[in-house]
């Protein structure tokens, strides 16, 4: 007999050897993670002594109890994990590091920063004794009217897949020692392709669109060795994602074959009677939802006693409430919680100088220039007074963004607004700095214009920092109108008649309609919400110490109207236009300017004629700095399938690369395409290589490919 304790037997052995041991009661308990902060203590332990498995957003010390109580008054000792929403840094503790969101850290396109931004953020949830985050995201933010689109890593499936699986493994890095926690890939699946951007509604997808589109970065996830999944709020076409047995138990359990288990998200089980309907009791709900796939239920109580019932009266099969048990188990081993329930590193880590110079690193990487007439980076020379105009150059709750829980009034050294960041910089070279806010993004007027004229009539350069707020960005705050809200376009037309030059700063959650801006601002930066240390990256690219290297991971649309605008379209006979706008997007995928040049050449291809057997083709291309000063290119290699059984998109990124230039020097850059990435999920829904042309593409952005060559399939 293994016995489950013995760490010499596989986490798989030791994990049968105790689900063989557990009443249906200890098995129920391992399913569900309720929240601690909507209990008292008191019911929190009750829970814990009947075997609860998980617990979300509770921190140290009452971790710590809960842990001890589950340890030593249960039957089998089966230690707690702990979940946590750590988006983008451990936002709940009050001193820890706050990175820019998923959609602002895409921008660097730069893997190997995201792994170490999983490292940093595991680090310190662990110092917690937490084990778990509910991160990365992995939804595809085409619709930019969709509340959460500043979650995603943007509007390319490649792109996310790449730059969310090096998070996945900087979280877990391999559970090698006390600084790992799990990762969560969510939210299953085509969450954000919801009708109309509209949160936690319908997403009318097809599974081919879903096997082509919205499953590669699950996939991933999974190949990353990603330990969980959580089941969106949203319907598939008609079907609630909780239950849906094709797309949750068939596609991504056996037939992607993720080793770890799939968690429902908030009260879904609850939503399947409450708001989608599909059940009118909680056994029913319960039963739906073991029989789609979940193995753990978030935050519904009633789970409990409903499959208790469900399981006295045969009436779910025991089959699957094993195997999700046994997944949790499974992971619990695999994490080492048995044998180090109470092991975290030191808390001096937590926002310690290296994570803090992590965080900075890669919000330098993660700001985009998307104009600039040449009056950036500032001369310091003739510029001697800068007015800062604008109500996010002061706001750390709009620069930090959604799921910041209050980071923004919490004890963080580094925290740097942006007209910190600005004033600092400016004093090292003697340049006065005046703020006004001028307006408010929540209440209208336009009381403050007068003394921001004044400021700016004062001062040779204006910085206008604008942008939207947290109450316009996250679950349930979907809009229907995409432009700078309130009076600030309103202010910037009066700051624009006193003839300054006016440098906009972008502070907001997602890409806003300012076409207006892109005509009259002399320069224009994207920081999304850049995090704690925003300010002084941005106040570095403004000032030319660090060139801006950014380029969009999402396309900036003209107009609410013209959602979803993504570059990766399928043709059509009258390419979708529209009559009253301008065809494409105001900015597109992959775009950003530096203050250096780039100029690609020489592009070559290990194989012009390929089959399946090839595994892999490597492209190569040249890039010269044409420039005066030093700076990165993210260079991105594109394909389009120039004819297929279905409609091919009109271009994919299957490749991209941070090179690093100095003036004058130039580099080749290398990209392997794998054959994989070629192949085309066709009528019958299988994935199939389909003979013919492929077209290879390498340049600077979506719109901006100067080299080209065509590879065949045989
Ligand atoms: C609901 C959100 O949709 C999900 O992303 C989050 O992880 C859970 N709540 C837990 O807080």
């Amino acid at each position: 007999m293994i016995d489950y304790k013995d760490p010499k037997y596989t986490s798989t052995e030791r994990a049968n050897a105790l689900l063989s041991l557990m009443t249906n009661e200890e098995k129920v308990g391992q399913m569900m993670p309720l929240a601690y902060k909507f209990m008292t203590r008191e019911e929190a332990l009750e829970w814990a002594k009947k075997g609860l498995g998980s617990y979300l957003h509770v921190l140290g010390d009452n971790a710590d109890e809960l842990q001890r109580t589950a340890i030593n008054e249960t039957r089998l000792g089966i230690p707690i994990i702990f979940g946590i929403d750590c988006i983008h840094g451990h936002a709940l503790n009050e001193y820890a590091t706050v990175f820019p969101t998923q959609l602002t850290m895409a921008q660097s396109f730069d893997r190997e920063a995201m792994r170490k931004c999983g490292r940093v953020s595991a680090t310190e949830v662990r110092c917690d004794s937490l084990h778990w985050t509910f991160s990365p995201v992995f939804c595809i933010g085409r619709d930019t009217r969709w509340g959460r689109i500043n979650e995603t890593f943007g509007e390319d499936p490649y792109l996310i897949g790449e730059l969310g699986a090096a998070i996945v493994d900087g979280y877990q890095n391999n559970f090698v020692d006390n600084s790992c926690i799990m990762a969560c890939a969510k939210h299953y699946i085509a969450y954000g392709e919801s009708v109309g951007g509209r949160d936690a509604y319908d997403s009318m997808v097809s599974e081919r669109m879903i096997r082509e589109t919205f499953l590669p970065p699950f996939q991933k996830a999974a190949k990353a060795g990603c330990k969980t999944y959580m089941t969106g709020y949203q319907s598939v076409d008609g079907v609630p994602m909780n239950s849906n047995r094709r797309l949750l138990r068939e596609v991504l359990k056996e037939e992607v074959g993720v080793d770890g288990f799939v968690i429902t998200d908030w009260a879904n089980v609850r939503s399947l009677i409450e708001n989608q309907k599909v059940c009118d009791n909680f056994e029913d709900a319960s039963r739906v939802s073991i029989d789609a796939g979940n193995d753990m239920i978030m935050q519904t109580e009633e789970f409990y006693d409903a499959t208790l019932k469900l399981i006295e009266n045969g009436q779910v099969d025991m089959k699957h409430i094993d195997d999700s048990v046994f997944r949790i188990l499974k992971a619990k081993f695999d994490m080492g919680l048995f044998e180090h329930p109470f092991d975290k590193p030191d808390r001096s880590k937590i926002c310690c100088d290296e994570h803090v110079a992590v965080d900075l690193e890669v919000t330098r990487e993660s700001m985009t220039l998307l104009k600039n007439d040449g009056v950036l980076p500032i001369n310091t020379k003739k510029i001697r007074k800068i007015a800062v105009i604008g109500p996010n150059a002061d706001d750390l709750e709009a620069q930090y963004g959604d799921w910041s829980c209050g980071a923004a009034n919490g004890h963080r050294k580094p925290a740097t607004s942006m007209l910190k960041g600005i004033k600092k910089r400016a004093k090292k070279v003697g340049i006065e700095v005046i703020y006004k806010k001028g307006c408010d993004i929540e209440k209208p007027g336009k009381r403050g214009f007068d003394a921001a004229i004044k400021a700016a009539k004062e001062s040779d350069l204006i910085i206008a920092v604008m942008g939207d707020y947290i109450e316009l960005n996250g679950e349930y705050k979907s809009r229907a109108t995409l432009d700078l809200p309130g009076e600030q376009t309103a202010l910037l037309m009066e700051l624009k008649k006193t003839k300054k030059p006016i440098v906009l700063v972008m502070v907001n959650g997602k890409p806003l309609c300012i076409n207006w801006e892109a005509e009259n601002m002399n320069a224009i930066l994207e920081t999304f919400n850049s995090g704690m240390v925003g300010g002084t990256a941005a106040a570095e690219i403004l000032f030319g110490d660090v060139n801006p290297s950014g380029k969009l991971p999402i396309s900036f649309p003209r107009t609410a109207g013209q959602v979803p605008v993504h570059y990766n379209y399928l043709p059509g006979w009258h390419g979708g236009k529209y009559k009253d706008i301008e065809e494409g997007p105001l900015y597109p995928f992959g775009f950003g300017l530096s203050y250096t040049t780039f100029e690609y050449s020489d592009l070559s291809v290990s194989k012009t004629e390929f089959t399946e057997a090839d595994g892999e083709i490597i492209v190569t291309a040249k890039i010269k700095n044409t420039g005066k000063v030093k700076g990165t290119e993210i260079a991105q290699m594109y394909i389009h399938d120039v004819v297929g059984t279905v409609m091919r998109p009109v271009l994919e990124l299957k490749g991209f690369e941070r090179v690093d230039l100095d003036a004058g020097e130039e580099k080749t850059v290398s990209f392997t395409l794998p054959i994989e990435e070629l192949k085309v999920v066709e009528q019958n829904l299988e994935k199939a290589l389909e003979k013919g042309d492929f077209e290879i593409m390498v340049g600077g952005s979506s719109v901006d490919l100067p080299l080209m060559t065509t590879i065949k399939a045989v």
